[in-house]
């Protein structure tokens, strides 16, 4: 099987790891992949959905991984339609999932799926009136993707206004901004679980929990993450009985819409009281909760994702170790504003046999590893205890070494 995985993160770099561990795997490509995806994949620069197909036909891909959102949405899925080369991932309709808020809520409003209450707005006018049907703190939410950054959490009706203005006058996100869904703050813990859609049908991963906000104890900027554990705490048996009813009309919606496609669907949810919320979808592996979900998983993953294509793939499909994974991420200084790149990295290879360095954003230039991004690595580790866990990352943490490393301290303190 010749496999091309699109992306160059964390994600991406997990997803070839595991790829590369499969049996049935005699080529893997990365586009545009990192100084990490190199240790298992040939890494090509392709630049859009155009140049993926045509290097998939000439280089005989049987089978295409999507990582990021943008070709999902963008519709990589269907360009390969009339092609005898499998993609695993949402097809542009189903993408919409994740592409626009609105069409998300919509789809959880019409199948009966527990979310916050919303309103779609598409002027400043509407949304001055719709916010007077709200409390606060109330969230605003620009429909289309802003790679993460269009959600606002409003403390009161000034910095509400003041949002609505930057969206709809200032046109901040530009068009993705041009609609908005304005929704009911909802309190609890956050807590992600990433599926296999099987031609519609849903089969749960480990569930992970992921940190937005860039300083400790919860604060500062959201971020796209910047560390992680699996499994979550949150997902106890009451839990998960409460969940499954929700997957199952997820699943019910998606095949009703048409939308039964085979790829990833990602849930974010707010818990509370062990009843769950939906935050948002996304038709993508998360990142950084595949590098803490597939170290976890023992299933060959090419036979998990052909099945999941063929439509076939059961819960017993998939099995898992009953090691915990915890990863906490480097970045750089400055991020998620502004930060600096191209910081030469050394000591990955100093670091312990049981910690394995994902990387987020690095490049190989002239014999050195350097940081591209914000996120820069996920140093990464399996095992039984959290907190014996934790303790070996930030022991590894200062072997490794870049101008201006900054990393959270309080990852995998479990209150
Ligand atoms: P989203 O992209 O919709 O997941 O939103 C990004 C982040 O904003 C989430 O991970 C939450 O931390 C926060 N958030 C979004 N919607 C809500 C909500 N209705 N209530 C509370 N927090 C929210
Ligand atoms: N970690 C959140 C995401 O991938 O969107």
């Amino acid at each position: 099987m010749r496999v091309l995985v699109i992306g160059n993160g964390g994600r991406e770099d997990a997803i070839c790891k595991k790829i590369s561990e499969s049996k049935k795997l005699t080529k893997l490509y990365c586009s545009e992949g990192n100084a990490g995806t190199l240790r298992y994949a040939e890494n090509v620069k392709l630049k859009s959905n155009d140049e993926i197909l045509d290097f998939a036909e000439k280089n005989n891909i049987n089978l295409v991984i999507v990582g990021p959102e943008v070709p999902l949405c963008e519709g990589i899925k269907d360009k390969f339609d009339n092609t005898n080369i499998k993609v695993f991932g949402a097809d542009k309709e189903s993408a919409k999932l994740e592409g626009s808020k609105d069409f998300a809520k919509e789809f959880m409003l019409k199948y009966n799926i527990p979310t916050a209450k919303y309103e779609t707005v598409t002027s400043k006018s509407e949304g001055e009136k719709v916010i007077k049907h709200f409390t606060y703190p109330l969230v605003i939410k620009a429909d289309g993707l802003c790679a993460g950054k269009g959600v606002k959490i409003c403390q009161n009706e000034l910095e509400a206004k003041e949002y609505l203005k930057e969206l709809f006058e200032e046109k901040i996100f530009g068009q993705e901004g041009t609609t908005a869904v304005i929704e009911e703050f909802l309190e609890g813990k956050e807590a992600s679980l990433l599926c296999f859609v099987s031609d519609g049908n849903l089969i749960p991963m480990e569930s992970a929990r992921d940190y937005k906000r860039i300083y400790d104890g919860d604060k500062g900027e959201n971020t796209g993450g910047v560390g992680c554990y699996s499994p979550n705490e949150l997902f106890n048996e009451d839990l998960k009985k409460s969940i499954k009813p929700v997957l199952e009309k997820i699943s019910y919606g998606l095949k009703q819409e048409n939308l039964a496609y085979s790829g990833i669907l990602f849930i974010g949810f707010m818990i509370k009281n062990n009843e769950p919320k939906i935050l948002e979808f996304n038709v993508r592996f998360g990142d950084p909760e595949t590098e803490v979900v597939l170290p976890r998983m023992e299933s060959d993953l090419i036979d998990v994702i052909e099945k999941s294509i063929e439509g076939t793939l059961k819960a017993e499909d998939l099995t898992w170790k009953k090691d915990k994974c915890m990863t906490v991420i480097l970045t750089s200084k400055g991020y998620p504003l502004k930060y600096e790149k191209g910081k030469e990295i050394s000591g990955i290879e100093n670091v312990d046999e049981d910690i394995y360095v994902y990387h987020n954003n690095t490049e190989f230039k002239n014999n050195k590893i350097l940081s591209a991004g914000g996120r820069v690595l996920s140093v990464t580790t399996l095992g039984s205890d959290f907190e014996e866990m934790r303790k070996r990352i930030y022991k590894n943490i200062e072997k490794i070494n870049f101008e201006n490393k900054t990393f959270k301290k309080d990852i995998g303190i479990i209150k």
